[in-house]
């Protein structure tokens, strides 16, 4: 029913784009429909960069991270940032991204992205553009699916840095302080925290009282425990706190950029304790290099199942996961929901249970 289609990558990059991008392309090419990849996000949409993907091309790129369309978290067509008489202003591109698309003859467009990405392809599908996305994100904060491919690559890297944070604890008796990325939402601090034996696992569902991270550490030195390892996400907050990071440009539709938690609250436990304590913050080392095989495979299930979807003559739906079943559900049905971790589910009360402290 298509002819050509469009395939984009927007948002912060993620491993398993390229995974994601070859399951379309290969699918779409078994349909007999032609693939142009959209360079850069929204912005190459509005700017009209666009390249034919085959499967020739696409092939090799399924364990290599990054985007081979590249990406962007910063273009939103609907508020697009450009210069006018010498003055950055933000205006509305969405038409100019639209024919952009209707002079290269694509009919349809698979998404690939977060929140934000995901929104804007939802604005796309109003307009009339036949739009099916697929949740990224390393954060997998996205509401409506149970993962989002990228995760369990992101949670690989930290369990990995908290087992090496646990050699070098214990040998000079130190806290360890690890910041992992997230954004809002505590899912990779989680995930890691119980998979790496952290102490303290602080997350931005549940806001911690220093006090309390102090008393745990407090404990373990009475039992003998010299050394404690505590993960925080870069979003975690004290009650009576805020989130620590760079604001935006006023007018942008960027977000804070988090980042500075772990830093801060090392230098406090070491005050409040007087134990020597070290903040390791793992950054973008969460999101680069190749896919674990668990991320491989749901990047493929989702590049297929969006063809599915496009093929179903659906728009305005997402690709999800739930009950490891791949399903199809409207854009429409997750907006404005969260896709934070429930502080009363069966994770946080196992953390519970074994006695990681939460800082509450
Ligand atoms: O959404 C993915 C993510 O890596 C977040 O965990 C983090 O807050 C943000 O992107 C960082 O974005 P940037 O790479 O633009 O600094």
């Amino acid at each position: 029913m298509f002819r050509r289609i469009g395939v984009l990558t927007g948002g912060g990059d993620c491993p398993g784009l390229n995974a994601v991008i070859r399951a379309v392309v290969k699918s779409a090419v078994g349909h007999g429909i032609e693939v142009w990849g959209i360079k850069n996000g929204f912005g190459g949409l509005v700017e009209n960069q666009m390249v034919e993907l085959t499967v020739a091309n696409v092939s090799g790129i399924l364990p290599r991270g990054g985007t081979i369309l590249g990406t962007t978290n910063r273009d939103n067509p609907f508020n697009y940032r450009c210069y006018q008489d010498g003055q950055l202003v933000y205006a509305d591109m969405s038409g100019r991204a639209l024919n952009n698309l209707t002079e290269k003859g694509i009919e349809a467009l698979v998404v690939i992205g977060g929140d934000g990405t995901l929104r804007i392809g939802a604005e796309f599908g109003q307009l009339g553009l036949p739009v099916v996305c697929v949740p990224k994100t390393i954060d997998n904060d996205i509401p409506g699916t149970e993962r989002t491919f990228g995760f369990d690559t992101a949670v690989s890297v930290a369990t990995d840095a908290l087992d090496r944070l646990h050699t070098t604890a214990e040998s000079h008796h130190r806290v360890m302080v690890l910041e992992v990325m997230g954004r809002y939402a505590g899912w990779i601090a989680l995930h890691s925290g119980l998979a790496g034996g952290a102490d303290c696992i602080l997350i931005p569902e549940i806001p911690y009282q220093t006090k309390s991270i102090y008393a745990k550490i407090m404990e373990r030195q009475q039992q003998g425990k010299l050394f404690s390892i505590i993960v925080v996400a870069e979003g975690a907050k004290a009650v009576d706190g805020e989130w620590i990071g760079t604001k935006p440009a006023e007018g942008s539709s960027e977000r804070i950029r988090l980042g500075g938690i772990g830093e801060k609250l090392a230098r406090e436990i070491e005050t409040a304790t007087g134990i020597e304590t070290r903040c390791t913050v793992l950054g973008h080392l969460q999101r680069g290099g190749s896919p674990t095989p668990y991320d491989r495979v749901l990047a493929t299930r989702y590049g297929v199942a969006a063809i599915d979807c496009l093929l179903e003559g659906k728009s305005g739906y997402m690709v999800a996961l739930q009950k490891n079943q791949i399903i199809n559900m409207p854009l429409a049905d997750i907006a404005g929901k969260p896709g934070n971790v429930p502080v009363d589910g069966d994770l946080v009360a196992a953390a519970r249970a074994i006695n990681i402290s939460f800082g509450d």
